[in-house]
Formats: C-alpha cells, structure tokens, sequence
C-alpha cells in the first residue's frame, strides 16, 4: 500500500510557503556570488553522469525542507511498495515491476508469492536468440532471404520507446533499417511500406493489450500488404512477430504464439521499453547493446533505493521540480538534449510524465487542490535556441529547462561539438544571470549608439535573468549512460506522483475519447444526418460527410 499523505498538509509544506516569500526575492547571481560552494554543494555526481542542480532558485535551507516534505510524505516506504511488487498500482490492482525487467542482479521479485524473474530471464533469452538470428541472416523469409527491414507497428508506450532509444542509440546500429508505424492515419503504413519487399521484411506487432485500435489497424494492413506481395498465409510466421500480454490475442489474429514475446500486466505501456516491447532496439544495436541499455537503468534502480535523498538524483529532480511546479507556480518543464541522437527524448517523456501525472484526483478520489503533473515539452539545442529560446529568456512565464549534454560526441568533426557545448554552457548561464540595464547601455555605447537610441533600446535587450535550470552533462551518451538517464527521469516521475499523492501508473484519461471515436466509427459509414451531439460534433461530421 501507497502511503496517503496530503503534502499540503504537513509541517515541511508550511515552512516551504514561507521560505518561499524569503527566495523568490533572491536572484541566482547574488546566491552565486555569496557562495564559493555553491556547484559542489549542489551537484550529485552518478557513474558517468553529472547532475549540476545549483542553478535553481535554493538554497540549504530549500533542499532541507524538500526532503523533510518527501520524509513526511514517506518515500521511502512508497519506494520500498514498489520494488517489492506491492500493488502499487492500485485502480488497476497490479503492482509496478518495470525494475525487474532489468534487475540484472536477478534477486527474486515476488507477485502473487512467485518471483517473476525466471519469466523475464526466459523472454530475454527469446529476444536475445531471436534477434541474433535475425542479425545475422540466419533467420530466412519466405523466399530463402534475408531479413533487411523491421517495421514495429505500435503506439503510445509500444512506440515512443524503442523509436526514442533507436534514434538515441543509431550511433550502434547495424544493417537492418528499422521502421516505426504508430498513426492509424493510412499516410503513416503506406508511406513506410514504400520501397519494402514482403520477401525481406519482419513486422513487430507491438501492443500491451493487443486490442488498441491504431496498432490493430496497422498490423491488419500490414498483413494485407504482405500478402497481395506474394506471401502465402503459412508465410506469416516467418514474417510477424508480436510483443504482447495478450496471447489469445495474439493467436486470433494469426500470429504463431512461438513468434510471441511475452511481457506481463506489472508492465505499464509507458515504462515498457524494458520488456519484449524492446525486442526492436535489440534488432537496431543488437542484444548486447540492450542488455548494456538495461543494466544502466538497473545501476540507477541501486541508487534510486539506496542513496540519501540529498545525493538522489531522481529525488532531488522531482523535489526541485515540486518546488517549482507547488511554490513558483510553474506549469512546464523543458528537456533539452544538446545531442541530435535524442531528439525524441523529450517526446518520449511527455507520454512518461504528462500520462503518469496527470491527474486531477488524488488517492482517496478527492479532486486535489493543488497541481499536480508539469506539461512537458522540448526539442534539441540548438535548434530550440532559434525557435522558442527567446520565450525561456524574456517571455513572463517562468519555465525551469534540464539541458542534457554529452561530454564527448560520436562524431567528432572539427570544431562542432566545442560550438554545440558552448551553447549548452552559455544558455544556462545566461538564463541564470541575463543581463542588467547598465550591461545593456555599456554594450550600446561601445556600438557607438547615441543616449537617445540607448534609451530607446535598452528595454528590449535587457534579460531579467533569474531563470532556473538542470545542467545533466553525460560523459557520452552510450546504451548504459542512456538507459541510467532514462531510468532516473521514471523514478523522478514516481518520486512527484508520490508527493502529489496520485496514481501515477495507470492512465483512465485516454479512455474517454476511444469510446466515443468507438461510438462515432459507425456514424461515418453511411450517409445520414447526424444529430446525436452537440451541434459542433454534428456540424463536423456532416461537413465531413459532404466532402469526402
Ligand atoms: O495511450 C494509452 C495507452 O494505453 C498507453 O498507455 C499505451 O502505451 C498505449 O495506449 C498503447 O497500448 P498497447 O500497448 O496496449 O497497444
């Protein structure tokens, strides 16, 4: 059982209120200039990642009361709840067990009296066989070929995953060209399967559920595709496979269950990436390179249940990111990977963070009077820079940004990853100090402007600095740093969810929109009028009707 704790309500939420009023009159600058220590005290060192946290807006005295308000709130009793398979998850009743897809250290886990390790180390053998045999084209199509595409037909956590960790790991690709077909829109399987032969390509049907209407859809078309290609229907089984929980499913649709790869209902869609949904970064890197992605995510597992709170990185990124969200009243949260290898890392958090946290009700089914999950959002540096920068820097919002660098890139061509670096540095210090009004007319006299033009001027180019961010510098991004990062931002997702007092494991608010597409699907298969809805729905669907 999770505890419930309304953190409103305790000491440490009191105290916070009012040491708020003390900081947020504070800028960063003075709190840098008044403190030598300041990056040493506030910095948490992890294998060969950095979390340098000392460019928000707190002091000793913040951090103290954070982590009194995640004692008081007992964290370490809900962190306890969830590696040990309680059911955490409870408006679905299952316990939360990502962490033993990649308990490397193979202790038991127990569900229901069973330790559910064996089954894991068993599909990890089936991936591991699979995608050697795959890799190395001893695996034959129907033809006697070779594979040479894999297309992963999935959505949501089935998807975003292995497409986030495929990109962010191309740098350890093999051969095979992978393909990701998530949007039931026909554009998305029709122009991928452009240029495929039937003869060479495998699909990965990946659903959770196997009843999720997109996926469903795509992997029927697929199926149709294979076969006016050539394939016979006993050709299937050497051309689909299925990642899945839903084994009747499975074999309903015509796949052979020893082309199953099976995961469990203690895996949720969004923390899935670990499990057989994983089964095409196994393909893309190969099995070692996934196992090397697992055990950096089991290494963080260590030290998310180990290390004090004030040397927890996901810790301390959920409490900062409370004493911004709960104090400061922020409403989002930008990731920015300066690496172009994770340019989907922010897309895949948003499923990770806004599907988990955003909930309006807490765990006795009381609306909450606070808020609760950030919106999350960003694109790589230094693209973001010429796009929305301009918004973090002088817009009236305040929005508190991790910037993620590698210290070394995979390729090192010339000058690039020193001018990309530069920028990473430079934004978070900019950000932090922004730039006074005598700064300002110092740099407009130099320019030889008039006092007139100086004070016209001034007040647009002025920065009120004072912006908050995580400086998350990485050695290299390689699968062991990647799957540490990406386990590090989960359990900051666990850590909030927990202070919030939601459940951060199941997702009922995707329900209400599948059940009326369900209900508006038959209305567009004929003509008639319709006037079921509100006049807005009915004037859409008729307009539809008329011009399709
Ligand atoms: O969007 C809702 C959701 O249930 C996600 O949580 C999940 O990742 C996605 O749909 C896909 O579900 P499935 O893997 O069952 O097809």
């Amino acid at each position: 059982m999770l505890p419930n704790i309304d953190f409103t309500t305790t000491q440490s939420y009191k105290y916070l209120a009012d040491h708020y009023i003390d900081i947020v009159s504070q800028s960063l600058k003075s709190l840098f200039d008044a403190d030598n220590e300041r990056f040493d005290k506030f910095s948490i060192r992890f294998e060969e990642i950095l979390l340098d946290y000392s460019k928000n807006r707190i002091t000793d005295e913040t951090i103290a009361l954070l982590i009194q308000l995640a004692k008081e709130c007992r964290l370490n009793d809900a962190i306890k709840a969830m590696f040990s398979g309680e059911v955490i998850n409870a408006t679905e009743g299952r316990p939360v067990l990502h962490v033993a897809l990649r308990n490397q250290s193979n202790t038991p886990i127990l569900v229901d009296g069973k330790d559910v390790m064996p089954d894991v180390n068993r599909v990890l053998n089936q991936m591991k066989d699979f995608s050697e045999a795959i890799i190395s084209g001893s695996w034959k199509g129907y033809t006697g070929k070779a594979i040479t595409d894999v297309v992963n037909i999935g959505i949501g956590g089935s998807d975003l995953g292995p497409v986030m960790v495929t990109e962010a790991l191309k740098h350890y690709k093999n051969h095979l060209n992978m393909h990701f077909v998530s949007n039931v829109d026909a554009t998305h399987i029709v122009e991928t399967l452009k240029g495929l032969n039937a003869e060479t390509t495998l699909f990965l049907i990946a659903s959770k559920t196997f009843t999720t209407q997109e996926t469903m859809a795509n992997a029927h078309s697929a199926r149709d595709w294979f076969i006016k290609s050539g394939g016979k229907d006993q050709d299937v089984a050497k051309h689909f496979a299925a990642l899945s929980t839903n084994t009747e499913g499975v074999s309903k649709f015509g796949i052979d269950t020893k082309n199953m790869f099976e995961f469990w209902d203690w895996v949720g869609g969004r923390y899935s990436l670990w499990s057989a949904i994983g089964l095409s970064i196994a393909l893309s890197v190969g099995f070692d390179n996934f196992t090397e992605l697992l055990g950096g995510a089991h290494a963080m597992d260590n030290h998310f249940k180990s290390a004090e709170l004030n040397e927890n990185l996901p810790a301390i990124l959920a409490l900062v990111g409370i004493w911004y969200n709960n104090f400061f009243d922020a409403e989002t949260n930008a990731i920015l990977p300066y690496d172009q290898y994770m340019h989907r890392f922010a897309a895949y958090f948003q499923q990770g963070d806004m599907e988990s946290n955003g909930k309006h009700v807490d765990r006795n089914g009381k609306h909450v009077e606070y808020s609760t999950g950030p919106i999350i959002w960003g694109e790589p540096g230094t693209n973001g820079q010429h796009a929305f920068y301009q918004l973090i820097h002088q817009g009236t919002k305040l929005i508190p940004c991790d910037f993620i660098a590698p210290a070394q890139s995979h390729n090192p061509l010339g000058e690039h990853h020193a001018m990309l670096l530069s920028n990473f540095f430079a934004q978070t210090e900019a950000l932090m100090n922004g730039k006074t009004h005598e700064e300002v007319v110092a740099e407009l006299q130099k320019a030889g402007k008039s006092p007139a033009e100086i004070e016209k001027l001034a007040p647009f180019k002025e920065f009120e600095g004072n912006r908050p961010t995580n400086s998350i510098l990485v050695k290299m991004i390689t699968p062991r740093t990647l799957g540490s990062l990406i386990a590090m931002y989960e359990h900051k997702i666990f850590v909030q969810g927990i202070i919030w007092n939601i459940y951060s494991f199941d997702q009922w608010g995707v329900e209400l929109g599948k059940q009326l597409a369900g209900k508006i699907l038959p209305e567009l298969k004929n003509n008639d009028e319709i006037t079921s809805h509100d006049s807005s729905t009915n004037g859409l669907i008729n307009q539809y009707k008329a011009w399709r």
